[in-house]
């Protein structure tokens, strides 16, 4: 099992999008992933669910605030399992190859919970920095020991700031995978995004033995909205891009193309533009790329182990 956390300080830079498209088309390769929608926008939850079932069926059990409403002193009390659904108009398109996606659906409420937590962790400073940590550790805990599915990836779509929620993800993943657009707001939060990263890990190490430490990897830059000049990104994009590649950082070579018909306007009632049946050819190619480079990462990374 994969834990990615698809990340970026900064919001509107297409995390969403491009966790729903890499999911569902995972998914359809057959592999079986786990979508977690810890932003409280709720955005990613709202490109499987229409707000309509998301109040009759998943707001009152079968949400992230389920779970994170039942700790009691920095631990869940249920299990991740209980809340997880599988959304069913994806899921028959890819289950015919053995695939699987399945949802941990967000809350538009999530946002209180981080003042929840704060007013419940009113101890001494001590206390509090241990159940911080508590809860910074419970995602990784809940993936590694409750009674989930197998899956190949867990693909965490996190909310745009450094808040509880976003750390727990951070600390819960192999890989972080770093949506931006091209421009300079975008290419600065890259920035920061590697150096709070580094700060989170560092602390959390500190608190646990050798075994337990963490250490999430960058898989990459992923940048998104890109537009075309005869078939290269326009010269503006093409300076941010280049930024970023000295900074060091892994960059995805595959992009996603800016396309507000494709990917600018998500409906719960239609599929994340991958599945598309009528999908234009050159957007499927660079899709499926994109997709196929993202497997490879892993793949190298097993290759290198052995
Ligand atoms: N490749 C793209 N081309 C055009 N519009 C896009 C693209 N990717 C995302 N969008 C649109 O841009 C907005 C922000 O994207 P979203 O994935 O929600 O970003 P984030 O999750 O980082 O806030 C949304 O309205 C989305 O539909
Ligand atoms: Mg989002």
């Amino acid at each position: 099992m994969r834990v990615v956390s698809v990340l970026n300080y900064k919001g509107g830079v297409g995390k969403t999008i491009l966790t729903a498209n890499l999911g569902a088309e995972l998914a359809r390769r057959g592999r079986r992933v786990l979508l977690i929608d810890l932003d409280p926008q709720s955005n990613l939850t709202f490109c499987f669910y229409t707000p309509d079932d998301w109040r009759d069926h998943l707001r009152s059990h079968h949400t992230v605030k389920t779970w994170y409403d039942s700790f009691r002193n920095g631990r869940p009390t249920t299990s991740l399992a209980d809340i997880i659904r599988p959304p069913k108009a994806v899921n028959s398109i890819v289950g015919k190859q053995g695939g699987r996606l399945d949802l941990i659906a967000s809350h538009l409420r999530l946002l209180s919970i981080d003042l929840d937590l704060a007013t419940d962790l009113r101890g001494t400073n001590d206390d509090m920095k241990a159940e911080l940590f508590q809860v910074r550790g419970a995602l990784r805990t809940a993936l590694a020991t409750d009674p989930l599915p197998r899956y190949d990836y867990v693909l965490i779509d996190c909310p745009p700031s450094f808040n509880i929620l976003t750390q727990s993800a951070i600390i819960a993943s192999d890989h972080i995978l770093i949506p931006s657009r091209a421009d300079y707001l975008s290419t600065i939060g890259v920035e920061f995004l590697y150096g709070a990263l580094e700060d989170l890990v560092q602390l959390h190490n500190k608190r646990v033995n050798k075994a337990q430490q963490v250490a999430p990897e960058i898989a990459g830059v992923v940048f998104t909205m890109i537009e075309f000049y005869r078939q290269r990104p326009v010269m503006t994009q093409q300076f941010y891009i280049n930024r970023v590649h000295r900074l060091g950082l892994p960059v995805f070579s595959h992009v996603m193309r800016h396309n507000v018909t494709l990917f600018g306007n998500p409906m719960p009632t239609s599929m994340p533009a991958v599945l598309h049946p009528k999908l234009d050819s050159q957007i499927a190619i660079e899709l499926m790329g994109l997709v196929s480079e993202f497997e490879d990462k892993f793949k190298t990374e097993r290759a290198a182990a052995a």
